[in-house]
């Protein structure tokens, strides 16, 4: 049994150019060095105000090197609740601002990856054990607005789901092709502005409903078919949107109240191809969300991000109260992988839907591609398709279907968004 020699912690940068932590663990027999497994903690912009807190790179990286190192010497590096748990219990707070979110999440996201390579096997298949599994269906941002781009629409991502597609290859094909027809048209008319924090393109349009048609164009354009190759996928980031007791499109100069924007949304639905709306409503607006789940549940997923903040507690009370019907699993969003793990078992329990994603601050740590994988998640969101924090997630995916062959179970895609 390996055992944990060594943990170090370091200040790395990420793709907003803002300091990070990146956290080494080191495992062997005695202690003779066996591997070594890294990984860095990514950040938000839009962030719940329910997720664990991030601490100061720095300090992150002196709790690193301290605390946690101290606490974690000589534990088997296979006992990932037993490591958490330590981490989670020496922090002794509910937000975890002690040691920092971004401390634990390097380290329990290192340590896994450590046992993986002390076994020589991948992450994705160490955290698979026996089970088959299936590569994750993409959700891939083509327009970025909100908080990811300062002034343009206030909708944060407009993306696209390959729901025809028979692979992940396939999948990442057909959005290779729709990302380029969607540059071709903003070029066309003068409105290409490079591109937002996850990498789709800044959006300059009139209006939140206008980048919509641009997909449906764009999908088009590509030679797919809008609704039956590619659908829709938006995430309203809605929290970001509340102010003044209403939910402002600054763009559109109104405000609209729950009721209006639910109503927006319904017209929406029907007009064009969406099949996912993620935190459609404020963090807090619970009531917005079980009546928006309560019409529009059994036609799209509805999914929370800032809504769950990837806490299985949150998530049980949505559950009980029929709030959205799918969750986002962000592991630093909650600091550990333990405490990320309960969530989804809570969403599997209640029948609820889940997509593992990145963040808006990330590197080239491709950790999340696994756990989708081995976790046998089937949804996976990791911003748009261009920057290299994201298309290193997307190739590690694509390594993973090539080496998972004629063993994967089916791509999930058309029976997840197909099926009736
Ligand atoms: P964030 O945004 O990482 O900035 O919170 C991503 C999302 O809302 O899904
Ligand atoms: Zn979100």
């Amino acid at each position: 049994m390996a055992r944990i020699i060594d943990v170090r912690g370091r200040r790395v940068w990420d793709s907003r150019g803002r300091a990070t932590v990146e956290a080494e663990v080191v495992v062997g027999r005695g202690s003779t060095p066996l591997a070594m497994g890294r990984a860095i903690a990514p950040s938000g912009a839009s962030t719940g105000s329910g997720e664990a807190k991030a601490i100061d790179a720095a300090a992150a990286v002196q709790a690193i090197n301290g605390r946690i190192r101290d606490a974690l010497k000589a534990h088997s590096v296979s006992d990932q609740e037993g490591i958490d748990r330590k981490m989670i219990e020496l922090d002794g707070t509910p937000d975890r601002h002690r040691l920092g979110a971004n401390a634990l999440i390097a380290v329990s996201l290192a340590c896994a990856h450590a046992d993986a390579a002390a076994r020589k096997v991948p992450l994705w298949k160490n955290l698979a054990g026996t089970r088959r599994v299936a590569m994750p269906v993409p959700q891939i941002q083509i327009f970025g607005g909100g908080a990811h781009a300062r002034g343009s629409v206030d909708l944060q991502d407009y993306m696209i789901v390959c729901v025809g597609a028979g692979s992940f290859a396939e999948s990442l094909e057909w959005t290779a092709r729709v990302y380029a027809a969607a540059g071709a048209r903003l070029a066309k008319r003068g409105a290409l502005h490079g591109v937002a924090d996850e990498g789709g393109y800044w959006p300059a349009f009139k209006s939140n409903e206008e980048p919509l048609a641009e997909l449906v164009g764009a999908i088009a354009d590509a030679g797919l078919e809008p609704g039956t190759d590619v659908g829709i996928a938006l995430d309203l980031a809605a929290t970001q949107l509340y102010r003044a007791g209403a939910y402002q499109l600054a763009l559109e100069n109104r405000g609209l109240t729950s009721g209006q924007l639910h109503a927006m949304l319904m017209r929406w639905i029907e007009r064009y191809p969406i099949v996912s709306i993620e935190d459609p409503f404020a963090e807090h607006d619970a009531a917005a969300m079980q009546a928006f789940t309560a019409d529009a549940g059994d036609r799209v997923q509805i999914v929370g991000d800032d809504f769950f903040v990837t806490s299985e507690a949150r998530l049980r009370e949505g559950i009980r109260l029929k709030a959205a019907n799918t969750v986002l699993l962000k592991p630093n969003q909650v600091g550990t992988l333990t405490e990320t793990l309960a969530c989804l078992g809570a969403a599997r329990e209640a029948g609820y839907r889940a997509i593992v994603s990145a963040r808006s601050g990330e590197t080239e740590d491709v950790s999340i591609v696994h756990l989708a994988v081995g976790w046998g998640v089937p949804q996976l969101k990791v911003g748009s398709f261009a920057r290299s924090e994201r298309m290193a997630k997307w190739n590690e995916g694509l390594r993973i279907e090539e080496a998972l062959g004629a063993k994967a179970l089916p791509y999930p895609a058309r029976r997840l968004f197909r099926a009736s």
